[in-house]
């Protein structure tokens, strides 16, 4: 199994189940190497059809992750072995790392890769709970799932359009107005009450690190300190709003007492008892209310999140997103890594990597994510 080879930190306690064995794996090499100048004719076609993620995705079937299991220094978290409603100890231990992911069709192939990257990379992958929130077919969605990730704990939530649709303003950028991306400013109202912090992923980020640490930001300095996320304070912030929100003096002193800087809502530690405590979803409803009255600012889910954090919150290093690589938001260009040690590759922006790789014109760090992608692919001799 080539793609779970290029793990860069300890992977040591992993013990993955080989299933393809070497001599075939190279058998396959030689044959992809041969066919694909062959096959590149009737591949030129297939762009017609990626083009439309819908439909090709829901017929995309994906291969089975090896098991990961915990290295002895994990707690174990009791479970009663005659009991079916295991997945409430799970969510209501102590030990548990929790994860909330959003799940539809369209990002599905982004968001086992990120499933498989944050499994191999743990150091007690066992101790790992996914929330996953879908607003479109949970029988599809449970059933890929829990075929590539059989031994996952994840339990699927409904997000009921609804009820951001009324919301919603039209943004730059078509994909950024799905309801779905909305669902991060509900995940207090979506995940049981037992669960004090959740960490919130993109399904366009892999981390090539333990996610036990980014769960494990301290966030108790300030009792009013509801979120933890990378900040980017030489980014122009200014360029986040409209001039009809910097020109509005009730509008923008919004911000004149914190020191206000981007952050970027693909990755974020959230304490779920703050953020319910101050009902931190209807002040994001409230300034979403704004922008249908008044165009405030032109991104999707983001802005409403500056506009209520924004200054507020814990500093994670920068490590945690390395952000952008799917270029800017109108061409999708090639972008670089930041300076700095990379735990987590984040694909935000126009172009995501298994498109780029379908049409063969990935960008350089795409090779990165390669290696958890689960899709089965019609030369491979897994299943
Ligand atoms: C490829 O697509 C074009 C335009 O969509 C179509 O006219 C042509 O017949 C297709 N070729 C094949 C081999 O499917
Ligand atoms: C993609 O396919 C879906 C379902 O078949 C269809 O409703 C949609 O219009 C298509 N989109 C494009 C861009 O072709
Ligand atoms: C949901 O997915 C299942 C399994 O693939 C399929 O049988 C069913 O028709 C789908 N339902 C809808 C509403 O798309
Ligand atoms: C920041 O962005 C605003 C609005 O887009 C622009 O007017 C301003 O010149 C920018 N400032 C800097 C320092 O680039």
């Amino acid at each position: 199994m080539k793609t779970l080879l290029t793990s860069t930190t300890n992977t040591l306690n992993m013990k993955s189940i080989p299933k393809s064995k070497p001599p075939l794996f190279l058998f396959f090499l030689i044959l992809h190497l041969f066919l694909l100048p062959t096959s590149s004719s009737t591949t030129n076609n297939a762009s017609n059809s990626n083009s439309n993620t819908t439909s090709s995705s829901t017929t995309h079937s994906f291969k089975e992750a090896p098991k990961f299991y915990n290295s002895p220094k994990c707690s174990t978290i009791t479970i009663d072995t005659d009991n079916n409603n295991n997945n409430n100890k799970y969510i209501c231990s102590e030990e548990t790392i929790h994860v909330a992911m959003t799940l539809d069709t369209t990002y599905i192939r982004g968001s086992m890769a990120a499933v498989l990257s944050v499994l191999q990379h743990s150091s007690c992958p066992e101790n790992i709970f996914f929330h996953f929130i879908y607003s479109s077919n949970n029988t599809l969605l449970h059933t890929t799932i829990s075929k590539s990730f059989p031994y996952l704990k994840f339990q699927l939530y409904n997000f009921d359009n609804s009820i951001v649709s009324g919301l919603i303003s039209t943004s730059i950028r078509s994909a950024l107005d799905c309801p779905l991306n909305y669902a991060r400013s509900y995940l207090a109202n979506l995940i049981p009450l037992c669960v004090k912090r959740v960490v919130y992923l993109d399904s366009d980020l892999i981390l090539v690190d333990d996610i036990a640490k980014l769960a494990a930001t301290e966030l108790s300095q300030n009792e009013n300190t509801v979120l933890a996320a990378p900040q980017y304070c030489n980014a122009n912030f200014t360029s986040y709003f409209t001039p009809t929100f910097w020109s509005n003096p009730s509008l923008s002193l919004t911000f004149s007492n914190r020191k206000a800087c981007y952050f970027n809502t693909g990755v974020m530690v959230i304490d779920l008892l703050r953020w319910r405590a101050g009902d931190y979803t209807t002040k994001i409803e409230e300034w979403m209310e704004l922008q249908k009255r008044m165009r405030i600012y032109e991104l999707g889910s983001l802005p409403p999140f500056l506009l209520v954090f924004a200054g507020n919150i814990v500093s994670v290093d920068h490590r945690w997103n390395q952000h952008g690589l799917g270029g800017d938001n109108f061409r999708g260009l090639c972008r670089d890594l930041h300076p700095g040690p990379v735990s987590l590759l984040h694909w935000s922006g126009k172009g995501k990597p298994w498109v780029r790789l379908d049409a063969n014109r990935p960008c350089p760090l795409d090779a990165l994510w390669a290696p958890y992608d689960l899709l089965q692919t019609p030369f491979s001799f897994d299943s």
